[in-house]
Parts: structure tokens; sequence; C-alpha cells
């Protein structure tokens, strides 16, 4: 049994009905031994539809301090990104950087398989359970290791989250381009510190959004980032499924679809009913997000027996 097979047995123990433990494990895939196909709900059928489980822990940080921003090129403050836990280039073997390493291996391998396949959504149930955290992890971790060029997409049009995250200004972004106010993707493209990292924001709120997110527009804008920077990952911070329409047009045109699940919040039932939504083609990963270790630093303790 993997270390994170153990990690669920006691989940399901310690937390009973309120968190995921209806969630049963079959062996990992051959080629990826640190991931379990996870078989979510038997009744509702959507065990085939689930690829990947991942783990992420809580970790505990600092206050963050302020840095600048400039139109298509931003200097992100990575010592205040160090501070708030994510993965930064160059900041050595931490916990995090472990993780998120695990989590992009099987998305990487996946990304150039199939057209469209590197057009990742990263989204969950409801709000707060850490989408865009794992979001900028995920895009940071792929720019840090120089494993490939990554385009992170602040996708949550109505509350978005990327601009707090890395203390930035919102600006000219994917709504922009939706409402042909900005011509060209190159033309709301932002450079960022980070080589390998390039940025598109939200840009300006438009109460017509799901209506332009499910726009042939939308449509005609992905399959060019796909096309286009075929060499790249695209990252889409999403919304909240459940929560939004805005979220529920997203995932028919993404190559790939990671679930946040907070451990010890998100119910069984929000996650079927997410689940659900999604066609029995979609390519779904969950990643646990927010598991409590005993001592910070801990690697994984709380779960590990
Ligand atoms: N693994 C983690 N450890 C510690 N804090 C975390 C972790 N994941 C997320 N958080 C914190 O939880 C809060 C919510 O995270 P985040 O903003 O990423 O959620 P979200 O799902 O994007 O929320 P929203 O639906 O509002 O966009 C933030 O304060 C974030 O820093
Ligand atoms: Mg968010």
């Amino acid at each position: 049994m993997s270390i994170i097979e153990k990690a669920i047995n006691k989940l399901e123990k310690e937390v009973g009905s309120k968190a995921i433990h209806n969630v049963k494990r079959k062996r990992p895939q051959p080629a990826v031994n640190t991931t379990i196909k996870a078989d979510v709900s038997e009744e509702a059928n959507i065990s085939e539809k689930v690829v990947d489980h991942f783990q992420v822990n809580r970790i505990s940080h600092d206050k963050p301090l302020p840095t600048t921003a400039s139109p298509n090129y931003i200097n992100i403050d990575l010592e205040r990104l160090h501070q708030l836990g994510i993965v930064t280039p160059n900041q050595g073997k931490t916990q995090i950087a472990e993780q998120f390493r695990i989590i992009k291996r099987p998305l990487l391998t996946k990304a150039f398989a199939k057209k469209n396949n590197n057009l990742i959504m990263i989204s969950s149930a409801l709000a707060g359970e850490g989408k865009s955290f794992c979001a900028v992890n995920l895009a940071m971790s792929i720019a840090s290791e120089m494993d490939h060029r990554v385009l992170l997409i602040d996708a949550d049009v109505a509350r978005p989250s990327i601009p707090n995250l890395l203390d930035i200004e919102n600006q000219a972004g994917l709504m922009d381009i939706l409402i042909g106010k900005s011509g060209d993707v190159s033309d709301v493209l932002i450079k960022t510190n980070v080589e390998k990292l390039s940025l598109i924001m939200s840009g300006t709120a438009h109460s017509h959004a799901t209506e332009l997110l499910a726009s042939q527009t939308m449509a005609i804008l992905l399959e060019e980032l796909a096309q286009r920077y075929n060499d790249r990952i695209v990252v889409f911070d999403a919304p909240p499924i459940l929560l939004t329409s805005e979220a529920r047009v997203l995932p028919e045109r993404m190559g790939q679809i990671v679930l946040v699940v907070e451990a010890e919040q998100t119910t069984q039932q929000a996650l079927n009913q997410v689940i659900n939504q999604f066609s029995s083609k979609a390519n779904i990963s969950l990643i646990y997000n927010k598991v409590k270790t005993f001592a910070s630093g801990e690697y994984c303790g709380y779960y590990y027996s």
C-alpha cells in the first residue's frame, strides 16, 4: 500500500462522513506509482472519470509584502510568494515543491499526448478550497524547473484571485479578448520575472461572462492557445463549479480537469455533483488540499503512521 493510500485510509477513519470518506482506492496506474485511481462513487458510476489523485498539505505562512506591476511585464515578488507557501524558482527542496513535483508529472505526461491536453483547468466544487493556490503552485512548479513554458490564465472572471495572490493589479485580459477590446492573445499576455511563466489576467468584468466563456470566440481562443502555444502548458484558474455558471461552460473545452478537494471540508456529495457534470470522456484528476500535518515542515506527518 502506498503512503497516499495509507493517508486516505486514515482520513476515512478520522473525519467520518463529512469528508470524502467514500472514496475507494484501486491500485495506481503502473506508470505513475505516486497516484491513486479513485473510485469516487459506485452508485454515481463515475469511477472511470477520475484519472489521478494527489495530496497537498496545509502550509502555514507569514504576512505578505507589496510589490509593483506594469503592463506586459510583471515583476512577481518571489520572496513574498515563498512566504505564502508557493513554489518559487531556486528555493530548494521544500515540502510544497515536492508535492507539486509529484502532481505535475502525470499532468505533463498527458499534456502532449493528445490535442488540447495542454489546456489544464483547476477548479473545485465550492469557494475557498484552494483552486488559485494550486493553480499558481502548479504553474510555478512547471515553470521553475525549466520543464516547459507555462501560461497561467485567471479564468475566475467574476472573482479573480490571481491579482491578490501575486499582489499585482488586474488588467486587460481574457474578457477583453472575448468582448473584442483586445485583438490578440499577445496583446494581453504578460511576461514575468520567472522566465518560463506568462500570465493572462481575467480583465474587464462583464455581466455576460458566462455567455462569453461559452461563445465561439472562446472556442477559437482555446483552439489558438492549444495550437499556437502547443509547446506550453496553459493552466486555467477557474471559478467554483457548483457556485457559478461560468465554470460549467469551461470543462468540455479543456484537455485536463484538476479538481481541488479541501480536506475535511469538501463533502462527498459536492464532489459527486461536480464530477457528474463532466462528460464520460473528461480527463479528471483530484488534489486533496490543506491536509493537516502534526508539525509544520514534517512531510505529510499527520496521515502516515
Ligand atoms: N495547502 C494550503 N495550505 C495553506 N493554505 C492554503 C492551502 N491552499 C489554500 N490555502 C489558503 O486558503 C485560502 C483559499 O485559497 P484559494 O484562494 O486558493 O481558494 P480558491 O478556491 O481559489 O477560492 P475562491 O473560490 O474564492 O477563488 C487562501 O487564503 C489560501 O492561501
Ligand atoms: Mg480562487
